[in-house]
């Protein structure tokens, strides 16, 4: 059972300090993710969604609480420890891409490998297959404002995937596309779910996505509730 445990979370606290008040946030939550397991995330707004995820993607650093990816406790290395377990371990995709706007889509996806020094043709190769796989081939050469928003989101989630990470993490990925597009990207989680098992913690008001995901979980009241196949969505 625990060699199939990607995530282990437990006692997970998340306070904010603002103007001398605490904003507790997370609170205590608790929360076991298997290998390949793919979770949607949904609440209230302002419940804590992009705190946990930030938190979780090692980001910002919880209050208390432990957090173990395959066993390790993430929450105790060291900073150049964690970016390098960051790189390695976590894939993100946001709302808004976050591509950098000087670079073409390959460059991009080359990123993520150029920061762990990897051989560069070889990271050019597989940045290249990783835009074949969102079906963006004929469009290497474009920078981010080259492309258009559902096309920005395939390079943003071809940069995530390209280091294979065990765990994919999306806050909104396809809030700001039209419903045929997002459609396309989600079947893109899917399929690269499938081919790498990737576990993916996504948040999302997407109904359909989140109707589709084999796991729901309502964060609610700083805490997370399984709350897959009931009448919630
Ligand atoms: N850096 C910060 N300092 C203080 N308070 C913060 C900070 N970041 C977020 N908050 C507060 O923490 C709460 C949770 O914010 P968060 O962004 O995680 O919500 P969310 O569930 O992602 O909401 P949404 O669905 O609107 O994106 C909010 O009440 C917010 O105002
Ligand atoms: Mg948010």
């Amino acid at each position: 059972m625990t060699q199939d445990l990607l995530l282990n979370i437990t006692n997970l606290t998340k306070e904010y300090e603002h103007r001398g008040k605490i904003i507790p946030v997370l609170k205590k939550l608790e929360l076991q993710v298997k290998k390949g397991e793919m979770c949607a995330i949904v609440g209230a707004s302002g419940v804590g969604k992009s705190t946990f995820l930030n938190v979780v993607g090692t980001l910002d650093a919880p209050t208390r609480g432990e957090i173990r990816v395959n066993g390790e406790d993430i929450t105790r290395l060291s900073a150049h420890k964690l970016s390098h377990f960051r790189n390695r371990t976590i894939g993100f995709v946001f709302q808004f891409h976050y591509l950098l706007p000087e670079f073409t889509a390959l460059e991009n996806v080359m990123m993520p490998g150029m920061i762990q020094r990897n051989d560069k043709a070889a990271l050019r190769r597989e940045a290249e297959e990783m835009l074949e796989e969102v079906g963006l081939s004929h469009r290497l050469t474009h920078k981010p404002g080259e492309l258009s928003g559902g096309e920005q989101q395939r390079v943003a989630l071809a940069r995530a995937l390209v280091m294979r990470p065990p765990l994919l993490l999306a806050d909104e990925p396809t809030g700001n596309l039209d419903g045929k597009t997002a459609a396309g990207i989600h079947d893109l989680f899917f399929e690269m779910n499938k081919k790498y098992n990737t576990s993916m913690l996504m948040v999302t008001h997407n109904v359909e996505l989140a109707k589709r995901m084999p796991r729901t979980l309502e964060l609610k009241e700083g805490k997370v509730f399984d709350v897959s196949g009931s009448d919630i969505l």
